[in-house]
């Protein structure tokens, strides 16, 4: 008996057309992620990460193959059905954070609970409850302006979880911040990760992928090595970067 995976591609592609030709960006990618699983995808720049969570949680359409979330393919449903999609099941989180920069960081955070349906009293008690869970009670009535690079991570993340995703995509969620708020925004992911959160991360930093079941590693737009990191493993690099106290 297996689990259906949460996420599933088979031959994925992604190719885009410029003037010096065709960029294949996804270049046949096969991927299984299981149910809590924590994925973590690393690669040289250009070689195609973006574009592959993009395609993964319907922010795109592949050129080829199949993408399945919980079972369900999305890449040829209907932009009214994919963008449902992306609202209830799919959490992001950006390297930029991508805030909106005219609401408060409560505000920010009930935004896709709204967005999905919920009442406002249900969206703002689930907001106050999530940031709360990263830490930023006290920051909850300020601008993304007033607060520091880690907090509006943080903030975001708490924006991802808001409506209990099936799966959160990161694309390198640390690449902006220093490296207190990276252990911080570490910390945080390891903690979703032992909720049972299943989470793809991109990320450029080793502590950061050391925290995953599986670490992946990309080139020319495909998996070229992928290793299973045991709990060990995890939890030695994670003690030596302050996770297991
Ligand atoms: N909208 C686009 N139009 C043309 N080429 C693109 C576009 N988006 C990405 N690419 C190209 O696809 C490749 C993969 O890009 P990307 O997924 O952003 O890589 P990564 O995130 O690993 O740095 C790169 O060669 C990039 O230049
Ligand atoms: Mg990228």
């Amino acid at each position: 008996m297996s689990h259906t995976p949460v996420l599933r591609t088979r031959g994925l592609r992604k190719e885009y057309g410029t003037g010096e030709g065709l960029v294949r960006a996804v270049d046949g990618v096969d991927l299984d992620v299981a149910p809590g699983e924590t994925v973590a995808v690393m690669g040289p720049s250009g070689c195609g990460k973006s574009t592959l969570l993009h395609l993964l949680g319907g922010l795109d359409r592949p050129s080829g193959g199949e993408v399945s979330l919980n079972g369900r393919r999305i890449d040829d449903i209907g932009e009214k059905a994919l963008a449902r999609m992306r609202r209830t099941a799919v959490g992001f989180v950006f390297q930029a954070f991508h805030l909106m920069e005219e609401l408060t960081a409560v505000e920010n955070v009930e935004l896709p609970a709204l967005l999905a349906g919920r009442s406002p009293r249900a969206a703002r008690r689930r907001a106050e409850e999530l940031l709360e869970q990263v830490g930023l009670t006290d920051r909850a009535r300020f601008l993304p302006s007033a607060l520091s690079g880690g907090q509006r991570q943080r903030v975001a993340i708490a924006r991802a979880l808001s409506n209990e995703p099936l799966v959160v995509l990161a694309d390198e969620p640390t690449g902006n911040l220093d490296s207190a708020a990276t252990l911080d925004v570490l910390r945080l992911f390891q903690s979703l990760h032992e909720s049972g959160q299943t989470l793809v991360i991109v990320t450029h930093d080793a502590r950061i992928a050391a925290t995953a079941d599986r670490l992946i590693s990309m080139r020319d737009g495909a998996f070229v090595d992928e290793t299973r990191l045991s709990g060990g493993t995890t939890g030695q690099l994670g003690a030596l970067v302050g996770l297991a106290d």
